[in-house]
């Protein structure tokens, strides 16, 4: 091992211990958005999803007629969880609707079982299990697509498509429970503000991918997925878009997403593909644009 090497590995393990000792304390809580962020996003009004995107990404929450992951596996069978994080700005982009301001801060998509969805279509998601919920579901997982969005659209596509496998483990064993531990989790992962401690905020100026990549790994001391839209016409860039970490089925602790002999190419392609995640792919090597938010005029 070079020294290099070394150095890293035993800065993710202290940042891996230190992270476990965190999630040990349950009275610990980040401090990680500023209160102006809470009433930034407002789920209300009319559905208008159906209309608002199109066939395009996120207009597809709510159908249930998508191919049932069991016909290809046989059975719903899953090794591991994947916290799933977008950035606002690139969803937008991604299915070229003009959000009306996008939240500035990385933000949940879901919390997915791998190799498997749709895994309990009896199980209808009902939003008043979830009451208490809102208030933080709205802020930390916003559907960030749609201008007048009722978000329990979007929840009730995660929960049917990927809640109800998840729902295998006790801990996510109900719906409170599902949507409870993402919150949690999403705050102890503290992504926003692990960024931003280390320097890395949106710019108008390139990132090479290997900084997030980098960043991730020594604050989470595992492997990340980044994935990125690649440069449209007229672009010269990629754009970062999504963030996924990957946990232990039982104890959602943090994992790397590939097992030692397993090659990452061949993880990558049995993941499940979201609809929302749809012009996203894994980042490649090189500059990656990470795009400060838009304001628009309403
Ligand atoms: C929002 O969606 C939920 C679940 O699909 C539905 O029950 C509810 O009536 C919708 N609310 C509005 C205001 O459209
Ligand atoms: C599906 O969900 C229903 C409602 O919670 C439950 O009664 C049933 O046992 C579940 N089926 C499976 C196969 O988990
Ligand atoms: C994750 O993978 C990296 C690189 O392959 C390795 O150094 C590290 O020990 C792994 N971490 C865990 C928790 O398995």
């Amino acid at each position: 091992m070079s020294p290099a090497v070394a150095r890293r590995a035993l800065l993710g393990g202290l940042c891996l211990a230190l992270y476990c000792l965190c999630q040990a304390d349950k009275s610990w809580r980040p401090v990680f958005l500023p209160d102006e962020f809470q009433k930034k996003v407002q789920c209300s009004g009319p559905c208008d999803f159906m209309t608002a995107a199109g066939d395009h990404g996120l207009s597809s929450v709510g159908r249930p007629q998508e191919k049932d992951a069991s016909q290809l596996s046989g059975k719903h069978e899953w090794k591991k969880l994947i916290m799933v994080q977008h950035w606002p700005e690139t969803v937008c982009e991604d299915v070229q609707n003009n959000c009306r301001d996008p939240p500035d801060y990385w933000t949940i998509h879901g919390l997915w079982a791998d190799k498997s969805e749709t895994c309990n279509r009896s199980w209808p998601f009902n939003l008043e299990e979830i009451k208490d919920l809102l208030p933080e579901m709205r802020t930390y997982w916003p559907d960030v697509i749609h201008s007048s969005p009722n978000c329990s659209h979007f929840w009730k596509h995660e929960w049917d498509k990927h809640g109800t496998c998840a729902a295998q483990v006790d801990a996510l064993n109900s719906q409170k429970k599902y949507f409870s531990r993402c919150l949690d989790l999403y705050k102890e992962l503290d992504l926003n503000s692990k960024l931003l401690k280390l320097g890395i905020k949106p710019s108008i100026n390139y990132y090479h991918i290997e900084d997030f990549r980098d960043a991730l790994a020594r604050v989470y001391g595992v492997i990340p997925k980044i994935q990125c839209l690649p440069p449209r016409q007229g672009e010269e860039v990629q754009t970062i878009g999504q963030i996924e970490l990957c946990l232990t089925k039982d104890h959602q602790q943090l994992r790397n997403c590939t097992e030692p002999e397993e090659p990452p190419a061949l993880g990558q392609e049995v993941w499940p593909v979201d609809v929302a995640a749809e012009g996203l792919r894994v980042c490649e090597d090189g500059p990656v644009f990470y795009p400060p938010p838009k304001r628009t005029k309403h």
